[in-house]
């Protein structure tokens, strides 16, 4: 039986016949963010569908892409079309992308993804930093046998999101006159939407907003010591806050909207983010 650690060593062997990129930054591109990967400067694309061990998607004709490239003079590795939980995959796979990324050198990685709002005086189109998160998927990627190589058996989450990086981002956002704000991603496992009682729960629990991705990914990332900067775009109030139904089309056409301002914002972040 293939070990996992074969498998990651197998997937990263055959990157490495396409680039030799070392990029000390990640981006992984939530809803709508997709074509962000195009910018990267002298790009390199491998279908995800190409390489060995990586989760097949489900969808036909949708398979995701890692993308190697520039920006702003740094190396990037961009993941386009995530894997989620709700499709299916297991924890494993669906934090697959991650699992890739130390051996590819990569240090620090931004995370973005959609999510409704559910702190009363948020607006769809803001854009959130992520302070901390609350796991509702009731799974955890690092379940079962621990690589002491990869991090430990027991990793503290005190520093789970980057606070330089969440001061650099805010920062950044005031000189752009992008509008921010800070808070706390709760993550379901969807993929239906929350129902009114939920969203007064997660409200309860002191969280700002609601998604159904970001946490296994970052869980994995922290244990391997990458630092993070979590990013929500607020596509919608979360159900019940809003006079109208919540729908994948509003989702998916706000993410459009404030499209423009989120690439700024992470270009800008991507330009200047200290690595370590
Ligand atoms: N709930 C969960 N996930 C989401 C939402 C939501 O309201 N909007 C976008 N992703």
């Amino acid at each position: 039986m293939n070990k996992p650690l074969d498998n990651i060593q197998e997937s990263v062997a055959f990157l490495r016949t396409k680039t030799s990129s070392k990029p000390a930054i990640a981006i992984i591109l939530g809803s709508g963010l997709g074509p962000f990967a195009d910018k990267l400067l002298d790009r390199v694309e491998v279908p995800t569908s190409a390489i060995p061990h990586y989760p097949a998607s489900t969808v036909v004709g949708h398979s995701g892409r890692l993308v190697f490239g520039r920006m702003h003079g740094r190396e990037v590795m961009a993941v386009s079309g995530r894997v989620h939980y709700y499709e299916g995959y297991s924890m494993d796979q669906v934090s697959y992308a991650v699992r890739l990324m130390p051996a590819m050198s990569v240090r620090s990685l931004i995370i973005t993804n959609a999510a409704g709002g559910v702190n009363p005086t948020f607006r769809p189109g803001d854009l959130m930093l992520i302070t901390s998160h609350v796991n509702f998927m009731f799974a955890n990627p690092l379940r079962g046998p621990n690589d002491e190589s990869a991090g430990p058996r027991f990793p503290d989450l005190e520093e789970d999101y980057d606070r330089e990086y969440l001061d650099l981002a805010e920062q950044i956002a005031v000189e752009r006159g992008i509008r921010t704000q800070r808070g706390v991603y709760a993550a379901g496992v969807g993929p239906s939407y929350e129902t009114r009682a939920e969203v007064r729960l997660f409200r309860f629990l002191k969280a700002d907003a609601v998604g159904m991705s970001t946490v296994p990914e970052v869980l994995v990332a922290r244990h391997r010591g990458i630092r993070v900067l979590g990013i929500s775009c607020i596509t919608n109030l979360g159900t019940g806050l809003s006079a109208h139904r919540l729908s994948h089309e509003e989702v998916m056409e706000t993410a459009q909207r404030v499209k423009a301002s989120f690439e700024e914002l992470i270009g800008e972040v991507i330009r200047r983010m200290p690595v370590t």
